[in-house]
């Protein structure tokens, strides 16, 4: 890794999760976010990455191409920045797996569940479905199985009887706005690596929920 960690932020929409990156990275002299790539053009996340002088580039999905096709061009816009870090934040497309095996290790992820809980879609309305007393967010890294990387770090939240998806996704984001940028972090200081599977921090193998201070 370059002396300053190079992060490269991938998103689909309003992009919240990047700014609380571009924030985190405005008080951490090791990383810095030098690109954001959204499959979207009217993403407001692109909005975002403008105010923050921040370089941006549209990889959108053509009519007729492949799954392999798009990710060969989303590759071709990645090189571009010589990434040190592949941060996907709020992206909302499945990448194949010949993408991902060449990022294993240097690409993570959030997913607001408490993964393996409610892997894909629809997470806060399956929680509240299920009467989950808790619910959450996952920082993990990503591996070609969709939602199954090693989980890096969790935070919950409790699940009230009159949440709806609106109240419970507000208080999960603002908890995803915690983890990301601490990951991040870690990452940028290399105290975080993945090897065969398995989440390390500081040398020490994460537990399958994440890091959990004793
Ligand atoms: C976040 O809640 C993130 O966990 C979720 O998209 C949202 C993006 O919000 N990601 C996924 O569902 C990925 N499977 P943001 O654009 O405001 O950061």
């Amino acid at each position: 890794m370059t002396e300053c960690c190079r992060v490269l932020v991938l998103i689909s929409g309003n992009g919240s999760n990047l700014q609380a990156i571009i924030d985190g990275c405005d008080d951490n002299v090791s990383a810095e976010v030098v690109g954001v790539i959204s499959n979207k053009p009217d993403a407001y996340g692109l909005t975002r990455a403008h105010q923050g002088e921040i370089d941006t580039s549209c990889v959108i999905v053509r009519k007729d191409e492949t799954r392999q096709q798009y990710d060969q061009r989303l590759q071709q816009a990645i090189e571009k920045y010589q990434p040190d870090l592949i941060v996907l934040a709020g992206f909302m497309r499945i990448l194949s797996d010949e993408f991902v095996s060449q990022y294993m290790g240097r690409m993570i992820n959030i997913h607001p569940s408490l993964l393996p809980k409610y892997a894909g879609l629809n997470t806060h309305q399956r929680a509240i479905d299920a009467k989950d007393a808790e619910h959450g967010a996952s920082v993990h890294f990503v591996i070609p199985e969709l939602d199954a990387g090693p989980v890096i770090l969790q935070a919950k939240v409790p699940v009230y009887e009159e949440d709806n998806v609106e109240t419970l996704s507000a208080r999960v984001h603002e908890q995803e706005h915690a983890i990301y940028p601490l990951v991040v972090k870690w990452f940028s200081l290399q105290r975080l690596k993945m090897v065969d599977n398995i989440a390390y921090l500081d040398n020490e193998s994460i537990g399958i929920h994440g890091f959990a201070p004793d």
